[in-house]
C-alpha cells in the first residue's frame, strides 16, 4: 500500500468543507454509505457464477422488465445501507413502485436518494460490465411527499455511479468536477486515480443502438449518417462505434476518452418517449458528465432542467463530448423548424455529402 493516497473519505472531507458548509458532513458521510454499498454489490458481481445468484427471477420491475436475482440483492444491499445509515430520510430506486420512507426519520436525515442498483442488469449473466447509479437531492423537514423527489437535475446534490468491470470504480461529482476512484480490492478502500475528468470537447467515436435506427427521429438518422459516411462525407473524418448496452459502461468509456452517446426518442414504443430513466440515470449521469466538461442533451433542451413529473419517467439522452452533443441538439433544432428539407429528400444521402 502506498502511504499518502487519497482515499475517498479524505478526498470527500476536503470537497464538501469547501464546497458544502451547510450539510457537508452529512452529505460526505453518505457518500461514504453509498461506497459501502458498492463494495457489497462489486463483491456480489464478482464472484459470478459461484454464488449461484446469476439469473431471473419470476418478478418484474415497475417497468414491466423481468427482474433478475442480483437487481434485487443490489437494491436491498443499498436499501439496508439507507436505512441503516440514518442520513437518508427517503429513497426512489429502478426496482421499487414508490419511494420508500425511512421510518422513524432519523435526526441527521437530510437527504433523499434515488438510485439504479443495478444499471446494464442484461450483461450480468455474460460477465459484462455493469454499473449502480445514484442521486442525492435534499430531503423537507416533514415526511418527504412524491413532489420532493421530482426536483430538476440541477438541484442534485451529489451525483455518481459505480462500474463493475475488470477494476471497480466509484465515479462522482458533488458539484466542484468529476473525480474517480478505483476500489483497491486488498485493502477495501476507494482510491483517487483519477482526479478531475475532462471530456474531450470533440470526438469521432459514438454509441447507439443502431438495431433502432428506422425508429430514430430524422435528426439522429442525419448524424449517425454523416458518422458512418465517415471521410467521404460531411464529417471529414472516419468514427468508431462502440455499445456495450449498460449505460454506465458506454458512459465511463466516454469519461475517460470521449465520444456521444445516444439513447434517443423513437417511435419503437410510441407510449415511451425514451428508454431510460430521467430521474436515477439520466440525471445523474449528465451531472458526472456536465462536471467533466461534457453535455447532456434531450436534443431539445438540457436534461438537468427537465422538469420531473414522474419518479419512472423515461426520457431521451444524448450525451457527452460537447461539441457532438452540441451538433445533434442543432440537426433536431433545424428539424423542428423545417430547415433540413436537404436531409429529410429521400436524396438527402447524395446531397448531404455536399452540405456544410
Ligand atoms: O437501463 C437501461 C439499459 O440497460 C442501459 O444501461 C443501456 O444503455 C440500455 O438499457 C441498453 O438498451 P438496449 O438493450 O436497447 O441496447
Amino acid at each position: 500500500m502506498h502511504l499518502g493516497r487519497t482515499t475517498l473519505s479524505k478526498f470527500l472531507i476536503q470537497q464538501v468543507r469547501e464546497h458544502h458548509a451547510e450539510e457537508g458532513a452529512g452529505l460526505a458521510a453518505l457518500l461514504v454509505d453509498i461506497a459501502a454499498a458498492v463494495k457489497a454489490i462489486s463483491a456480489m458481481t464478482a464472484k459470478g457464477a459461484l454464488a449461484g445468484i446469476l439469473g431471473s427471477l419470476e418478478s418484474q420491475n415497475v417497468q414491466g422488465e423481468t427482474q433478475k436475482k442480483l437487481d434485487v440483492l443490489s437494491d436491498q444491499a443499498f436499501i439496508n445501507t439507507f436505512q441503516l445509515g440514518g442520513l437518508v430520510a427517503g429513497l426512489a430506486s429502478e426496482e421499487n413502485d414508490d419511494p420508500i420512507a425511512v421510518e422513524p426519520r432519523p435526526a441527521c436525515a437530510n437527504f433523499l436518494t434515488l438510485f439504479d442498483p443495478l444499471d446494464g442488469s442484461s450483461n450480468i449473466d455474460v460477465n459484462v460490465s455493469v454499473g449502480s447509479i445514484f442521486s442525492v437531492v435534499r430531503a423537507p423537514k416533514g415526511k418527504p411527499s412524491l413532489q420532493d423527489y421530482l426536483v430538476p437535475g440541477d438541484q442534485q446534490l451529489a451525483a455518481g455511479y459505480a462500474i463493475y468491470g475488470p477494476s471497480t470504480m466509484l465515479v462522482l461529482t458533488v458539484g466542484q468536477g468529476t473525480h474517480g476512484f478505483t476500489l483497491d480490492r486488498e485493502v477495501g478502500n476507494f482510491i483517487l486515480t483519477h482526479p478531475n475528468i475532462q471530456i474531450p470537447a470533440s470526438t469521432s467515436e459514438f454509441a447507439i443502438n443502431t438495431s433502432n435506427e428506422r425508429f430514430w427521429e430524422p435528426p439522429v438518422q442525419r448524424y449517425v449518417e454523416e458518422c458512418k459516411a465517415g471521410k467521404t462525407g460531411v464529417r471529414g473524418r472516419d468514427f468508431n462505434m462502440r455499445w456495450i448496452a449498460s449505460m454506465v459502461a458506454d458512459v465511463h468509456r466516454i469519461l475517460m476518452r470521449g465520444g456521444v452517446f445516444m439513447y434517443p426518442k423513437d417511435t419503437k414504443d410510441p407510449s415511451k418517449p425514451g428508454r431510460l430513466r430521467l430521474m436515477y440515470e439520466a440525471n445523474p449521469m449528465s451531472m458526472v458528465i456536465e462536471q467533466a466538461g461534457g453535455a447532456a442533451s434531450t436534443g431539445r433542451g438540457r436534461i438537468l432542467e427537465v422538469k420531473p413529473e414522474q419518479i419512472h419517467q423515461r426520457i431521451p439522452v444524448i450525451v457527452g463530448s460537447r461539441e457532438e452533443v452540441e451538433r445533434v441538439a442543432k440537426y433536431h433544432d433545424e428539424y423542428d423548424k423545417g430547415e433540413d428539407k436537404a436531409y429529410s429528400s429521400p436524396l438527402f444521402k447524395e446531397r448531404s455529402l455536399f452540405q456544410n
